[in-house]
């Protein structure tokens, strides 16, 4: 496998580098401290084309590679956990899910603006009782003819208060089991359809999660996601993808953590030398950079692949569950190598740990991943 970059690749790694370094870095403490939405840098992303990467040009997207995607995402979230998943959802969820899926109408009237970063998407899988057992939605749309009718409760949604466009699955007939769901464009501000109060969160707080409540919500017939019963497969297709998304992110926190846990160990000094000349320090550094690398390679080959338009199920699986754990065991070594600084906020490494946490969770847990990845081997 070659990965090396192509110089289009390397300047969106610089920019996003840029970006995240100049814009990102003041204020992420206490954006964290104040579980502060960052509205205004954003925006700023929207107009660097981060909203949109993937999509084609014609639909208002910057038309990048995954690989190009990949590179990016790690540099926001080196440097701001919420900032990437805010990106990720957007790109990899619901511009991908409606470029792929939806017809030309639909992606004039959501897919223009949602690439453009004008407005802000949410994908809506999970319910109080379907997280992890996402077949089992309880969320229903009743065919009535020239509209579907939505009822039901979704749980945890990013973006879920800042988005206006939404991407809900529902069960639209029971009988059917998973070949009864469909997945429909929904609009805030339609009639029943409330948004319950932020999340308290132990990690990513920048970014706003809330429950999201249909209460007899009429949704246009042509509102629906292509043909009836196909809401199940473009749910995991769509993951497919994202899970790359969670991947970088989970690729970036780790980097971030490293970085400054090998710049702390190069100057804080006790017994009299710098920790990294302690062994049980550079090991810490060492396992570091090898679970880095190793989780770094995952996600440019589960992009790579996808952008060979491969099925990248096994390998965005792979990806999301190597970098996500990586994220973990990285952040909680890089508190450990800052002893009594990595517990305090300033320091920024206390934050990386509580963010990674949620890498292991979202977009199917580390133990789901594993179901994925081995079934993907029997078959
Ligand atoms: N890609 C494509 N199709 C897939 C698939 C995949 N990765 N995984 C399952 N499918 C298909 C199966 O082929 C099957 O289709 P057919 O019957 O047509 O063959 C169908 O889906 C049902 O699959 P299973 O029989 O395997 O169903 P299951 O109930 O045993 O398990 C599961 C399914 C893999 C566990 C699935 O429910 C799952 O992925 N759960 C995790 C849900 C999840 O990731 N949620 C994330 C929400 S979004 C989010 O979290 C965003 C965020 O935080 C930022
Ligand atoms: P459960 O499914 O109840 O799992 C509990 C535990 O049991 C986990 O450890 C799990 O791995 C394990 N488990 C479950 N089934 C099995 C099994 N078969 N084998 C082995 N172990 C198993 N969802 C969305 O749809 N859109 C979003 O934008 C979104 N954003 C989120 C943001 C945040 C901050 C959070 C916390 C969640 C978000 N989610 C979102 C929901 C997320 O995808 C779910 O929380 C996740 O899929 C797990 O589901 P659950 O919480 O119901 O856990």
């Amino acid at each position: 496998m070659d990965f090396k970059l192509t110089e289009e690749q390397l300047m969106i790694q610089q920019a996003a580098r840029d970006f995240a370094q100049a814009e990102l870095l003041p204020g992420v403490i206490e954006r964290d401290e104040e579980s502060k939405f960052p509205a205004e840098q954003v925006k700023m992303m929207a107009e660097l084309g981060f909203l949109g990467m993937m999509v084609d040009p014609k639909y208002g997207g910057a038309g990048l590679d995954s690989v190009s995607y990949v590179l990016a995402m790690e540099e926001i979230a080196k440097v701001d956990a919420s900032a990437a998943v805010i990106m990720s959802v957007n790109n990899s969820l619901v511009c991908a899910g409606i470029e792929k899926y939806c017809n030309e109408e639909q992606k004039q009237k959501y897919l223009v603006p949602l690439a453009k970063g004008e407005v802000i998407g949410a994908f809506c899988l999970s319910e109080p009782e379907a997280g992890s057992d996402a077949t089992s939605q309880k969320t229903t749309a009743i065919d009535m003819g020239d509209h579907y009718l939505l009822n039901g409760t979704k749980n945890w949604i990013t973006n879920g208060g800042t988005a206006s466009t939404y991407i809900v699955i529902a069960q639209t007939d029971v009988e059917k089991g998973h070949k009864g769901i469909n997945a429909f464009l929904v609009e805030k501000g339609w009639e029943g359809f409330s948004i319950g109060p932020k999340e308290k969160k132990m990690g990513i707080r920048g970014s706003d999660t809330h429950s999201l409540m249909f209460s007899d919500v009429k949704v246009p017939k042509e509102n629906r996601i292509g043909e009836d019963g196909f809401g199940f497969t473009f749910a995991m297709n769509v993951l497919n993808g994202g899970r790359i998304g969670i991947a970088s992110q989970a690729l970036g926190i780790a980097q971030g953590a490293y970085e400054l846990a090998l710049k702390y160990a190069q100057e804080r000094v006790a017994f009299k030398k710098p920790i990294i000349q302690h062994q049980a320090i550079a090991f810490k550094l060492a396992d570091m950079h090898v679970q880095i690398t190793a989780a770094r390679l995952l996600c440019m080959k589960a992009a790579s692949e996808k952008d060979a338009g491969q099925d990248i199920s096994h390998s965005g699986a792979m990806a999301k569950l190597f970098a996500s754990e990586t994220a973990m065991n990285t952040t909680v070594e890089a508190v450990q190598i800052h002893g009594g600084n990595g517990y305090v906020s300033e320091y920024h490494v206390e934050r990386m740990m509580r963010d990674a946490k949620i890498t292991q969770i979202y977009e199917g847990t580390s133990e789901i991943q594993r179901i994925v990845i081995s079934r993907g081997l029997v078959k």
